[in-house]
């Protein structure tokens, strides 16, 4: 099994190096030795290593920086995985790509499950939906997984930003008003494994493939997140208070609960992320 990763050097890319080799041949490419907003690069990368599997963990992902850069955010999030779509549809290879839980607007109070009407608040959001909606159109050999609030100590994420104020203040704020499944970075390359291994044993069956959601088990606000940070990292000296989205003048907007319902892929894999809470102990353990 010849596997092509692209996106390496990130955050999730980093962790699925690590887990992929498990599972076969592995090919990991980052920018630049593939540039997913350019369709020579993506072709000619896919065409001479033949993968059976392209996973897709380049993203442009700064969400705030995105709205003053939509070209090339929309190059890279939705032209780039247009490009692999019709590279791996030429070459019959599955492609496995990740999305968000930023597709959807945050308007509601229960968690989003795969066929709930997307409605994007932000560019970032907006590009990867587009991307989704790309791939789709495109082939049928793919499989979409749409995660959320990924972090891991390795990466600039929430968890080392809050760890990091955390030092240097004896009070922090953070909002209530967010609401989502906190996924660490390790478990996703894992779950991502563990599925490929199922998908083969199976013979790669066309009716798993499509769009999943695959997240931290359980959703939390990210006042309640930092709290359980600040818990597990000893800091009790802080103070966490809670704020309001409105109160940070950030350039994007977010959605104010972007939980995911991951009953369709738990059914399908009979595989599960523990919930956030043991995850984050465990991703913090030194
Ligand atoms: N992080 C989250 O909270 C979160 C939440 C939900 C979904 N996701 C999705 O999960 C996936 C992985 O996220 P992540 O946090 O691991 O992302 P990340 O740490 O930002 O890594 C993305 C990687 O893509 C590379 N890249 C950027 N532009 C590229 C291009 N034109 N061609 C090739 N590679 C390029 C980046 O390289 P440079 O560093 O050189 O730019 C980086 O190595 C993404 O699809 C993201 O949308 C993330």
């Amino acid at each position: 099994m010849k596997i092509l990763l692209v996106g390496c050097n990130g955050q999730l890319g980093w962790e699925l190096q690590r887990t992929l080799p498990y599972f076969g041949e592995l090919l990991s490419v980052d920018f630049p030795e593939i540039d997913l907003s350019n369709a020579d690069s993506v072709q000619s990368v896919v065409t001479s290593f033949k993968p059976h599997v392209v996973i897709n963990a380049a993203a442009y992902t700064d969400v705030d920086r995105a709205e003053s850069q939509p070209e090339l955010c929309m190059k890279v999030n939705c032209d780039g995985p247009k490009f692999l779509a019709e590279a791996c549809d030429q070459n019959q290879s599955v492609l496995v790509h990740y999305s968000t839980d930023y597709v959807f607007s945050g308007e509601t109070d229960r968690p989003y499950r795969e066929d709930d009407q997307p409605g994007p608040v932000s560019v970032y959001a907006e590009s990867k939906l587009r991307g989704e909606q790309a791939i789709q159109a495109t082939f049928d050999r793919f499989l979409i997984l749409r995660t959320a609030w990924m972090y891991s100590l390795r990466a600039s994420s929430f968890l080392t930003k809050v760890l990091s104020w955390s030092e240097k203040s004896a009070e922090i704020s953070v909002v209530d008003d967010q609401i989502s499944n906190p996924t660490w970075a390790r478990a996703m390359a894992e779950m991502t494994t563990l599925m490929l291994a199922r998908l083969e044993s199976q013979a790669w069956p066309a009716s798993l493939m499509g769009i999943y959601h695959l997240a931290g088990d359980g959703y939390t606000s990210r006042y309640e997140w930092a709290k359980a940070i600040i818990e597990i990292a000893n800091q009790h000296q802080v103070k966490v208070n809670p704020a309001k989205s409105e109160d940070f003048h950030t350039p994007a907007r977010r959605p104010r609960f972007s939980a995911l319902d991951c009953s369709k892929f738990y059914q399908a894999f009979d595989l599960r992320l523990p919930s956030w809470q043991a995850c984050l102990r465990l991703s913090m353990k030194k």
